[in-house]
């Protein structure tokens, strides 16, 4: 999908995760179980976060309630402005991340970098230059933290394929375990991951894991 796609879609993009979770299906099945695992593995108050593909802003504003300092990449205007409404003193940037980060961050450094949902949207090598890329903005003992659509295995990944049916993305490009984490070692790149849903999982990077 591309931005104006997000654009079109952010009105009723709350309403779908919802309804999606609710259902256990793909794509949300276990939305509220992986907001609540990034929310667990994150010390908030005084933090300064990075969300890459923040959209409507419903894991940021969790941790903004509890003192963080958010800065949001979106490409999607309309997200962005739905993203403001609940962090008002937020920091935005309309950007299109497979171009990395936005120049005004060159030199910026933050505790936690997140994304949820968003990263799909680049193939596996892509992802893996992005995650090098976001190593030279973290601050000591920092953390990346990737949650999205994701499958153990291949197999896994196309039963769940043919159990969605036409609701299925075909231009998404879904994480797998089995591929992701051996191709982030081959670039000495260790992660954590963890299985939240049918669909979903949730994978941890820290400063110390690239070698
Ligand atoms: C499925 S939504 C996820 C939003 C939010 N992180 C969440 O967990 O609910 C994906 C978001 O990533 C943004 N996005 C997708 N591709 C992008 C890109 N290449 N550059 C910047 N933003 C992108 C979309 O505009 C959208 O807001």
């Amino acid at each position: 999908m591309n931005k104006k796609g997000f654009d079109r879609w952010s009105d009723d993009y709350d309403k779908d995760v919802i309804s999606s979770n609710n259902l256990k299906s793909y794509p949300f099945d276990g939305y509220f179980n992986v907001i609540t695992t990034v929310n667990k593995l994150i010390k908030p108050s005084g933090a300064d976060i990075l969300d890459i593909g923040i959209g409507s802003g419903k894991l940021s504003t969790i941790l903004y309630k509890k003192g963080a300092k958010i800065c949001g990449v979106d490409f999607s205007r309309a997200m962005i402005k739905k993203a403001k409404r609940t962090i008002p003193y937020g920091e935005f940037y309309l950007f299109d991340f497979k171009d990395g980060l936005p120049p005004e961050l060159k030199e910026r450094k933050f505790n936690y970098i997140i994304s949820t949902y968003a990263i799909h949207h680049l193939n596996d090598t892509n992802k893996i230059k992005l995650i090098k890329k976001l190593f030279n903005h973290l601050k000591p003992y920092g953390m990346i933290i990737i949650a999205d659509i994701a499958f153990e295995t291949e197999a896994k990944m196309l039963r769940c394929k043919k159990k969605a049916g036409d609701i299925w993305d075909d231009d998404e490009i879904y994480i797998t375990k089995e591929t992701f984490l051996k191709l982030l070692n081959l670039k000495g790149i260790t992660a954590k991951y963890t299985q939240i849903s049918s669909c979903a999982a949730v994978i941890t990077i820290s400063q110390k894991s690239l070698k």
